[in-house]
């Protein structure tokens, strides 16, 4: 079945003149336009790094922030993705909106938020999502799902009439681009793809072969 799914991409298309000089512009109208499709978690990102071996690895994260700066998701520093970053501060996000048959891609550096800036983050989380980042030893082997239970009704007991302060290891990572990538599919697989990469003063734009 899955050798036989072929689906023609005809809903759109991605020119020069509509996509502009700005990808930070045109991925924020993209957002909108994901956000206004009723896409399921339109701020889905993949998440690609690499390991101390030179391996990648990747996974799903929420965008949380974006602009001129970057992008921005939060996670546990003590993660594997939190070791890998600390190891290569480097990472590729993949954005894929099916229904609006586009996908888009941005590479660049990556650097730890501001403390000021994970608080008030933190503190927009709704509390079991505060608690869950005490709770939670991301990417560690646990014992069993009762372990993780009764570690969750012992954590909340421990702050039960007290706000839940932002754990140090829980943080905010920011992808400060490098490139930019959009595609938008098209019939026949000829499909629209513009490479935004930075340069001296702005950014320089080339249509790539899908
Ligand atoms: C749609 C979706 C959104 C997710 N968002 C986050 C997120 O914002 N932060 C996070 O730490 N994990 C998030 N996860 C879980 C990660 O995919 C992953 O399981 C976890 O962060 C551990 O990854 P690691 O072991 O590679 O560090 C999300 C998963 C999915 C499917």
């Amino acid at each position: 079945m899955i050798d036989r799914i072929r689906k023609s991409y005809e809903i759109g298309e991605l020119t020069e003149a509509t996509a502009g000089d700005d990808p930070v512009a045109l991925l924020q109208r993209w957002l909108e336009d994901a956000l206004n499709a009723e896409i399921i978690e339109p701020n889905a990102m993949c998440v690609a790094t690499v390991d101390e071996h030179g391996n990648p690895d990747a996974r799903f994260v929420l965008l949380r922030g974006f602009d001129e700066r970057g992008l921005v998701f939060y996670t546990n520093s003590q993660s594997a993705k939190g070791k890998q970053l600390a190891h290569r501060s480097y990472a590729t996000l993949v954005f894929w909106w099916g229904a609006l048959e586009r996908q888009v891609r941005v590479r660049g550096r990556v650097e730890i938020v501001s403390d000021a800036e994970a608080d008030a983050y933190f503190a927009t989380r709704p509390r079991g999502h505060q608690l869950a980042a005490w709770v939670s030893p991301q990417s560690e082997p646990i014992p069993d799902r009762v372990w993780l239970e009764a570690r969750a009704a012992a954590v909340e007991r421990e702050y039960e009439g007290r706000d839940v302060p932002r754990p140090p290891y829980w943080t905010g990572y920011r992808v400060i681009p490098d490139s930019f990538e959009f595609w938008q599919g098209r019939r026949n697989r000829l499909h629209d793809r513009l490479l935004y990469t930075r340069a001296a003063n702005g950014w320089k734009r080339v249509r790539l072969a899908p």
